[in-house]
């Protein structure tokens, strides 16, 4: 070829379209306005990715040795690099990798498209760094995930010591998509150890919530004590799918015969267990827009026999039905046992959003029966009267005839806009769940913080045995050590008071507002004025819960992390879990009590031991 002025003009222009940086192992070819070849060169462990959390998804083919390997998003950076995505190579060296990019914002021209800031932020890394731990709002005592996005809690099953907890995690960024099953193992439901992930996106699709059990006897045929999860797999539909384990839950494979369950509707979050009664396998289906559960049963975990249906009608109708559980409980005081069927919903919370709705009635292993109240009437219950607490599920398996919950402690209304960054969401603290029967007969749930949260308490910074409450404010420090994390347990006696309130706030003049009513049994948590609360407005809320005591006496046990409080109140009988961010450690509590004394029999506040 001759070289004229014209040509070399074109040489020029796709020498440039090749923004080849041998340095760092990765060139850019640039297709077209929104099309983009980043080709990997080297040998490394992880190609870094540049995430702007405020940006659209980008569509990544990653294309090995010329053949489609999988498709993710990730919200690749345009203007600014916020924070770094992962993306393993480990187990494609020596192949020929190349993301075939789909950038979504629309651009007039190819020159456009070069500006785009991840284009230059891409790197090979050996390492993934994850020292940054985002301390401000990232919870001490509350499960997290390494990194990324997570929602629901999955597949937790407790085997030799270790319970498992699978989550619903994004691994790309930090809003919902790629949905992958991340694992922490923990020896005490507190300090918990992340795992690789334990089951991601394949042909059938990404990977949405599910349950595990431990097959004793091998009935599903992958051996004795292989471990066998049921998950929801979803592209254009929803299936249900059954992956196993032969090491405990480490690492799991796909069966071959997948998906294993279909419908012709929208049906998700398997959830099963061994019947001890019909010696069969039972699971339970949200079948999330009929608003019902469907139940099934099967002698081999991969033929599912639909046996019946509940819930059209019942409870709150308002959401998706989502994360069914099923499981049979003794009621306090009484021979009687029930089963707790709990139902997540989503809308339609009693604050807004997401919650966790159940159900007390009986089940012969086909049918569910609700019991009715004295009024005749099936009631709506809710297991968390706070605005973060959903997708609770309990774990298979644990030891000594325990039932052990743990939920997404956030609400679909704000999850995605919270203010932290590299990683979003925490899980609630586990609490072990018992029956109990009130007043008029009607059965209600229990769930008291798991005692292994004894072993967080520090020191005791303040106790009180006894004292008298008036409308003069009484103040007492909270512990400063950890930034503040702490515990504080009440007791009080509000008979002839007409209201108690509790003020937690911090120097910034923020506070979170909790309210006594000992005549109408009621106790309300105010966060509109708790520090950050501008991201949603949904998110500056006023949550109330029935005490479920009708004497004036109340107890309070008070967790404080980063960003979040628990309150149970009355023994696990009245609980409200919310976020809160507020921007320093709150620092103080105050009781005041409205027209009346209260006594308070006892104040003790603990510091808590984590970093
Ligand atoms: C509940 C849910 C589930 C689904 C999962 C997807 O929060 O919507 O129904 O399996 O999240 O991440």
């Amino acid at each position: 070829m001759k070289l004229n002025h014209k040509n070399i003009a074109c040489l020029l222009l796709a020498l440039t379209s090749i923004l080849a940086n041998a340095d760092n192992g990765v060139e850019t070819k640039f297709l077209g306005a929104n099309n983009t070849h980043v080709k990997v060169m080297a040998e490394a462990n992880y190609i870094l990715l540049p995430i702007q959390d405020s940006n659209d998804d980008s569509k990544i083919n990653v294309i090995v040795d010329g053949e489609l390997h999988e498709t993710i998003y990730a919200k690749l950076s345009k203007s600014k690099t916020d924070f770094y995505v992962p993306y393993d190579l480990s187990k494609l060296k020596g192949k020929n990798v190349i993301l075939d990019i789909v950038t979504s914002q629309s651009r007039s021209s190819v020159r456009e498209a070069k500006d785009d800031a991840c284009w230059k932020d891409i790197k090979l890394a050996n390492s993934f760094d994850t020292s940054n731990r985002e301390t401000k709002y990232r919870p001490a005592f509350h499960h997290t995930p390494l990194y990324g996005w997570m929602n629901d809690p999955n597949g937790m099953f407790y085997k030799d010591g270790v319970w498992h907890l699978y989550y619903q995690l994004n691994p790309y960024g930090s809003k919902w998509q790629n949905m992958t099953w991340g694992h922490s193992t923990s020896n005490d439901l507190i300090h918990w150890e992340h795992q690789p992930n334990a089951i991601t996106q394949n042909g059938l699709g990404t990977v949405f919530s599910g349950s595990s059990v431990i097959d004793r006897h091998g009935s599903a045929g992958f051996g004795n004590d292989a471990i066998i999860a049921l998950y929801t797999s979803a592209s254009t539909s929803q299936m249900q799918s059954l992956a196993f384990s032969s090491d405990n839950g480490y690492t799991f494979h796909n069966f071959n015969g997948n998906p294993i369950l279909t419908l012709e509707t929208e049906a998700r979050d398997p959830n099963m267990f061994w019947n001890d009664v019909t010696k069969e396998w039972n699971m339970v289906l949200a079948h999330a827009l009929e608003h019902e559960i469907l139940f099934f049963s099967s002698n081999d975990l991969k033929n599912w026999t639909l046996r019946s249906r509940f819930g059209k009608g019942f409870g709150c109708q308002d959401g998706v039905w989502e994360c069914p559980d099923l499981f049979e409980l003794p009621v306090e005081g009484s021979n009687l046992k029930k089963w707790v069927l709990i139902v997540n919903i989503n809308p339609g919370g009693p604050f807004g959003g997401s919650a966790t709705q159940y159900f007390i009635g009986n089940f012969d292993g086909y049918t569910f029966t609700a019991d009715k109240s004295a009024d005749g009437t099936i009631p709506t219950k809710w297991l968390d009267f706070g605005k973060d607490h959903y997708a609770t599920v309990s774990w298979n398996n644990a030891p000594d005839g325990r039932r052990v919950l743990i939920g997404w402690m956030s609400n679909w209304q704000y999850a995605a806009d919270v203010p932290t960054l590299q990683y979003r969401s925490a899980n609630t603290l586990p609490r072990d769940i018992s029956l109990f029967k009130d007043d008029n007969g009607d059965i209600f749930a229990i769930c008291k913080p798991s005692p292994e949260l004894i072993s967080l308490r520090g020191r005791l910074t303040k106790k009180v045995n006894h004292a008298n409450i008036s409308n003069a404010v009484k103040s007492f420090s909270l512990p400063t050590e950890n930034r503040g994390i702490c515990e504080i347990n009440l007791d009080i006696d509000a008979t002839k008071s007409q209201q108690v309130n509790l003020v937690i706030s911090n120097k910034e003049g923020e506070k979170v507002v909790i309210e006594y009513n000992p005549q109408k049994h009621t106790l309300l948590f105010d966060r509109t004025r708790s520090g950050i609360i501008d991201f949603s407005t949904n998110f500056p809320a006023i949550t109330m819960a029935p005490t479920f005591e009708k004497s004036g006496k109340l107890s309070l046990q008070i967790f404080i992390d980063h960003s979040s409080i628990e309150i149970f109140g009355n023994n696990g009988k009245s609980n409200m879990t919310n976020l809160v961010f507020p921007k320093s450690p709150y620092t103080n509590l105050t009781i005041s009590s409205e027209n009346g004394k209260t006594l308070i029999h006892n104040l003790s506040i603990h510091s808590i031991n984590m970093q």
